[in-house]
This record gives C-alpha cells, sequence and structure tokens, in this order.
C-alpha cells in the first residue's frame, strides 16, 4: 500500500517537482538568518547565493564591487543562479537572494521557468537602515543612508511580484521563519 505522504511532503511537492522556497527582500531583510532557521524548521537544505558567488569567484562580496564593479557582479549573480536554478530542479532548498537579484529581469525569467514559493520579507526601510548599520557586514550599496532609501523605493515594487509577503517588522528570526512556515501550509 502507498503510504499518504504528510502535510509538509504533500505542499513541498506538487506535480512531481519539489518546490523550493526564494526569500527575497532589501538588503536587512533577515533573507540568510531566516532563510537558515527556515531551513532547519523544515530540515531542508539551505543555500545563500551571495555564498555561491563568493565561493567561485574566490573573492567577497564586497571586493567584486571594488574590483570588478557592479556590472561584473550582477553577471556573476545571473550565472550563479542559472547554475542553482538548474540544480533545483533535482533537489529542493530554501534559497536566499541577494537584495538585487530578484530585480533584475533577467534573473526573474530564470525563476519563472522553475517550481518556486517566492516570499518578500517586508520591513519598513529606516528598520532595514538601522539593521545594515548595525552588522558588521560591508555592503557595497549600503554606503549612504539617501542613496539606500532611493535604491529601496525603486525596488519596492519589484519585491511585490513574489507570492507571499511577509512583514518582519519588531519580529525575531524564529518568529519570522515559523510566519513564512504557515503561510506556506508547512507548518
Ligand atoms: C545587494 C545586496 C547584497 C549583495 C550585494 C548587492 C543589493 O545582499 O547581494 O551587496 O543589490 O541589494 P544582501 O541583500 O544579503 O545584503
Amino acid at each position: 500500500m502507498t503510504p499518504i505522504p504528510d502535510r509538509q511532503t504533500m505542499t513541498a511537492v506538487q506535480g512531481g517537482a519539489r518546490v523550493s522556497i526564494f526569500l527575497v527582500g532589501f538588503m536587512g531583510a533577515g533573507k540568510t538568518s531566516v532563510g537558515l532557521a527556515l531551513s532547519r524548521r523544515l530540515s531542508w537544505p539551505f543555500e545563500d547565493l551571495d555564498d555561491r558567488i563568493e565561493e567561485h569567484a574566490g573573492h567577497s562580496i564586497e571586493e567584486i564591487f571594488r574590483l570588478l564593479g557592479e556590472t561584473a557582479f550582477r553577471e556573476m549573480e545571473h550565472r550563479a543562479l542559472r547554475d542553482l536554478c538548474g540544480e533545483l530542479r533535482q533537489s529542493a532548498r530554501v534559497v536566499a537572494l541577494g537584495g538585487g537579484a530578484f530585480v533584475q529581469p533577467r534573473n526573474l525569467a530564470l525563476i519563472a521557468g522553475i517550481t518556486t514559493h517566492t516570499v518578500f520579507l517586508d520591513a519598513p526601510v529606516e528598520e532595514l537602515l538601522r539593521r545594515c548599520q548595525q552588522q558588521a557586514k560591508t555592503r557595497p550599496l549600503c554606503r549612504d543612508a539617501a542613496q539606500f532609501r532611493q535604491l529601496y523605493e525603486a525596488r519596492r515594487p519589484g519585491y511585490l511580484v513574489s507570492a507571499y509577503r511577509i512583514e518582519t517588522q519588531n519580529k525575531d528570526i524564529e518568529t519570522v521563519a515559523k510566519e513564512v512556515a504557515c503561510s506556506l501550509g508547512m507548518e
């Protein structure tokens, strides 16, 4: 007799393909931290696109921007995402995208080509700025507060294309991860 799959498996497997979860949003949204927490909750593998880029390039994101510029970084980001999307056809993962990845049209086309749940982690721009300023991580596009706010406004409509939106203000990482899992019907 074929065993009846549990709820988590039923939700993750649609039409025979496992559905990866893409966390998107601006710098400071908590994509990596929430992604790690979510992957632990679901016992799924976790993938951070920026880590993949750094490993492949042998340089940090900060060095890539400084030595090669943003255009070269976007090219690397696109190639890394293309490779990752190929792998996700075989094994679903929780994926954290860098803040600019989801708003590049050619990247959106790649993501649209695979089965995913896209989740926008949202927060007011002042909260995002505060989080980025508190973190030790060096972000090449977070050097100037006015530019940060401007970039956020320009990108926000792009993030809203996601299938799900989770408000993260005043919530801890575990709470947000739980909300993501519940929204997807996995908890
Ligand atoms: C970027 C965000 C960064 C990183 C790179 C570019 C962006 O990732 O990909 O510095 O364009 O917003 P985080 O969102 O994880 O900081």
